[in-house]
């Protein structure tokens, strides 16, 4: 169905369709009607609850969307909700496999709280559990991380539907990033040239606003795909402690890689460069990443899908399978036997 062509025992594979994935399965219009009523009859905040790969895409929404917000949005990545949340909150809860236990608390927490829940999921007990409450089903079959964008195509316009606010679809940007796909080592390094001068460093990801969660994401990306250490920080907080450590930057093989954005303002261009002058009168060199489009959305997706691509060069040229997540599996086997 809506996989169809992806070779699923591949990330390269995957990770290349993700302008595709962007647009496989739409939302369906009641889903979206609900968020809009809800959004209506006047929320108290909106709480993302998930993991990995699944907390991630309500994070890039959050950093696309809170300063339009009048109401709070907040990220949980544990077993419980913060008591703030009631039942005038709006919860969405995301998990791809629909199986992980942290999310499956909090989604019973929620249920007990009476908010209004948004599901999105391809199955597993939450789908079980969700049964007649508003529930996005996405295919089976890619790892949750891969999955980004078939999640993302349904978060962010149910969130911009909570806020009542009006966003562009997403095909226009579906397009776009095709196109930058096809340029990435003309206008900028290939993924797998960016991949070979980070190969053997510790890329420290650098970003602000709307690109500090693509920071983050690179990073878990860097440690999932490439099984490789990798940091993210966000710009101006790192300037007030970070940048105390650049002198040990270079003995422990520290790269900075700062996410430059189309839309900085000259506040914080400034002090990307500043930062960077800094950094390098410490013998530190960054890399600067630069990607031009027409809109923070577009910027945050193409930056992503680079990153995500950049982290499979990374593992072929290590000469690691970046699907695996042996660690990952063999974790929760034990959290299931040792208790
Ligand atoms: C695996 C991955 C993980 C998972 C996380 C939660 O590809 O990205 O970070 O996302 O273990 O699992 P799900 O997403 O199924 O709730």
């Amino acid at each position: 169905m809506e996989l169809e062509g992806i070779d699923l025992a591949s990330m390269r594979s995957m990770v290349l369709r993700f302008p595709e994935l962007l647009v496989a399965k739409k939302p369906d219009i009641r889903f979206l009607e609900k968020a809009r009523r809800a959004g209506e009859s006047g929320i108290s905040g909106i709480c993302f609850v998930g993991m990995g790969g699944s907390s991630i895409v309500g994070e890039i929404c959050r950093g696309l969307l809170i300063e339009q917000s009048n109401v709070p949005i907040l990220t949980v990545r544990d077993y419980s909700l913060p008591k703030v949340v009631t039942k005038k909150w709006a919860v969405m809860v995301v998990s791809y496999s629909g199986d992980t236990e942290e999310t499956l608390a909090c989604f019973e927490e929620t249920r007990s709280r009476g908010a209004k829940i948004f599901v999105i999921t391809t199955g597993g007990t939450l789908a079980e559990r969700a049964q007649g409450k508003n529930i996005h089903v996405v295919p089976k079959g890619l790892q949750p991380r891969a999955a980004l964008p078939l999640m993302f195509s349904a978060m962010y316009p149910t969130v911009a539907a909570l806020l009542s606010l009006e966003t562009t679809g997403l095909d226009e940007v579906s397009a776009s990033l095709r196109q930058q796909a096809q340029n990435w080592g003309a206008t900028m390094d290939s993924p797998s040239t960016l991949a070979e001068k980070l190969k053997g460093s510790v890329p420290l990801f650098m970003g602000w606003k709307h690109l500090v969660p693509i920071a983050y994401r690179a990073k878990c990306q860097m440690n999932e795909n490439a099984k490789t250490v990798a940091f993210h920080g966000e710009l101006p907080e790192a300037d007030h402690n970070e940048i105390e450590a650049a002198m040990s930057y270079s003995r422990h093989s520290v790269v900075p890689v700062f996410l430059r954005s189309c839309f900085e303002e000259s506040t914080i261009k400034r002090r990307f460069d500043v930062t960077s002058e800094v950094l390098s009168e410490a013998g530190c060199e960054s890399i600067h990443l630069r990607i031009s489009t027409v809109s923070p959305l577009e910027e945050s997706l193409a930056m992503t899908h680079y990153l995500d691509m950049t982290s499979v060069e990374l593992a072929d040229s290590l000469g690691i399978d970046p699907l695996k997540i042996d660690r990952i599996a063999h974790l929760k086997r034990k959290l299931a036997s040792d208790w």
